[in-house]
């Protein structure tokens, strides 16, 4: 059985990958510095973790003998804009903890997410390819272009089968998302359901690349049980699909007529508007055949009757 430690277990994206991994048979070491939600426990034994505590880092991957690492903590987009110091300690000073001590106690690999905020204002916007230029201009951007740049050096130089994927924004009806520039994508549900209106902070022609969660696990675990001798890079785009908040508002009010969505773009308009419109994921597809499910019909549908469910077993 192979070992996994996951680092940011009670985020968005754990809370999901966890029960989906355990699944398919393996043991996970469940970190955060807060706790999971409780029905994660059953998935998984849970240890607080703070990845800026580069001894408690080391202790307890030594200490559980893991065989390999999910690295999920990190300050998001918006978050690291308001914060950017905190952003810097945990993404860039987390990142090189858990490096170190993947090559210390020899970890066989180490997953770590990049984004499609690794890319910038000069990148291609359309079709972006998997290898272009990058020069992002978020601290959060800044740290995921780390994340790729010394994954691959620690791959190079010390043979750690280090692997990333370029997430667009991630949907998903279970654990609300934590501070990231596509949040909107989400909160238009929440709030749609439950008052009937939404105020959007992007402007309503903003077109961003996002991806269902069902489609987010389905890439993750299959990079990660990828066949090494098959991957060429190490860094992949994936794409979901591409959508503006007003597309969106059309296609949620098949199922909630009366939406009223109002438009009222803050500092999150500049983050959206350095970023890519649509991802090219080409790269992924031929090297570990990895192929979305989820186009903008399926997601609203998936999100509304999920989200419904669960807003309304809490009344
Ligand atoms: N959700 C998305 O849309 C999205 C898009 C692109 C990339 N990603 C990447 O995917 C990964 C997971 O993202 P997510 O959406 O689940 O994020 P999230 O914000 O929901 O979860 C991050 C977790 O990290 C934890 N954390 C914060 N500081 C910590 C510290 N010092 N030590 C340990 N844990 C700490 C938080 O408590 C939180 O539970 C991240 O690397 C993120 O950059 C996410």
């Amino acid at each position: 059985m192979t070992r996994i430690l996951v680092t940011g277990s009670a985020g968005q994206i754990s809370t999901e990958l966890i029960p989906a991994l355990a699944e398919r048979g393996y043991e996970i070491i469940a970190t955060d510095i807060r706790p999971p939600p409780e029905d994660e426990l059953e998935f998984a034994e849970f240890q607080i973790l703070d990845v800026t505590d580069s001894q408690k880092v080391d202790s307890l991957i030594g200490k559980f003998s893991v065989d390999a690492i999910i690295h999920n903590a990190s300050i998001l987009s918006a978050k690291g804009e308001q914060d950017p110091l905190l952003a810097l300690n945990v993404n860039f000073r987390g990142l090189e903890n858990v490096l170190l001590a993947a090559k210390k106690h020899r970890v066989k690999k180490v997953l770590i997410p990049s984004s499609i905020a690794a890319f910038g204002p000069q990148t291609p916007k359309d079709h972006t390819p998997n290898d272009t230029i990058m020069r992002p201009t978020t601290i959060y951007g800044i740290s995921k272009v780390y994340v790729e740049l010394l994954g691959e050096y620690f791959h190079s130089k010390y043979g750690l089968d280090f692997r990333s994927l370029r997430y667009p924004g991630v949907i998903s009806a279970k654990t609300k998302p934590g501070g990231g520039t596509t949040d909107w994508a989400v909160e238009i549900f929440y709030e749609g359901i439950e008052t009937g209106s939404y105020t959007c902070f992007v402007k309503k022609d903003t077109i961003m690349p996002m991806m269902a969660m069902p489609d987010c696990i389905n890439a993750t675990i299959q990079l990660f049980e990828a066949p090494e001798e098959n991957l060429i890079h190490r860094s992949f785009n994936v794409a979901g699909v591409s959508f503006t908040p007003e597309m969106l508002e059309t296609e949620l009010k098949r199922h909630i007529p009366d939406l009223q969505v109002e438009y009222k773009p803050d500092f999150r308009q500049l983050i959206a508007d350095s970023w890519p419109r649509s991802i090219d994921d080409s790269v992924a597809r031929e090297e570990w055949g990895w192929k979305h499910e989820y186009d903008l019909p399926k997601l609203v549908d998936y999100m509304f009757s999920d989200l419904s469910m669960k807003l309304k077993s809490k009344v």
